[in-house]
């Protein structure tokens, strides 16, 4: 693991990024089907999805400059073009259904608004917040929806995430040198914030999908860990990524 070259991080995920977006989403017959409760609640998803992620972005490449990691700007433009992509697929998905888009939602505005004068380490901790919740959130879409487009959406959505999930962890780990216990409650406190309003908000839509309150949240704390045993791994490495010690996203559908 020391043998590692420092900071790496940004050029692996560069590449990574590169190839997954050359890589199109391989839709079955695009079906129509409506289910007004689903929709309402993927909208939201999907406006999520829609972030131009501009702090971030500059997060990024400042942090990059500091830190000898001149690929992580361009590896964080490339994510924030995957996660518009999902935004592109659901919504036309959802307008091929009569559903019409969301411009914004209170949930969405509040997530954006947190996020913005954070700077990139707890930027990066509330954006896992999120990236976790969408995986048992997509695995329960994929459950429940009778449409085979949206469950293919779902299927590709599923193994973007579980990337995007090792990508921060791998970001964490280089942000938070002293990967401290503090950090990890704040970090459960405020995922566990996030799941008791995502259940409220999505809460039918994960039922439907085989999730009773306590599993969605056992499954969300269980991914968060992983994610803190991937950061603290790839502190250990210097920033440089290591495919065992990352984390795991398994898909559950
Ligand atoms: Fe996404
Ligand atoms: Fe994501």
């Amino acid at each position: 693991m020391d043998n590692f070259e420092p900071l790496t991080t940004g050029l692996i995920w560069r590449n990574h990024f590169r190839a997954s977006l050359q890589e199109g989403l391989e839709a079955p017959i695009r079906d129509r089907w409506v289910d007004s409760a689903l929709a309402d609640s993927l909208r939201q998803f999907q406006l999520g999805e829609s972030s131009d992620g501009v702090h971030l972005l500059q997060y990024a490449r400042t942090f990059g400059a500091r830190t000898g990691d001149p690929w992580l700007g361009e590896a964080m433009a490339l994510f924030i073009q995957e996660e518009n992509r999902h935004a592109h697929w659901l919504g036309e998905f959802l307008r091929a259904q009569g559903e019409p888009l969301l411009k914004r939602h209170w949930v969405d505005s509040v997530f954006r608004f947190i996020r913005k004068p954070l700077g990139f380490g707890p930027m990066v901790a509330v954006l896992v917040c999120a990236e976790i919740i969408a995986v048992p959130y997509y695995t329960a879409v994929r459950r429940a929806s009778r449409s085979e487009w949206l469950r293919a959406i779902c299927w590709r959505l599923l193994r973007d995430e579980a990337h995007h999930l090792r990508f921060q962890a791998a970001n964490l780990g280089t942000a938070w040198r002293r990967f401290v216990p503090l950090f990890r409650f704040g970090h459960r406190a405020l995922l566990l914030a996030t799941c008791v309003v995502v259940w409220r908000e999505h809460g039918a839509v994960l039922r439907a999908g085989g999730f009773g309150f306590g599993g969605f949240v056992c499954r969300c704390l269980d991914l968060l860990d992983e994610v803190h045993a991937g950061a603290e791994a790839s502190r250990r490495s210097y920033g440089a990524y290591s495919k065992e010690a990352c984390v795991l996203a398994r898909e559950e559908a």
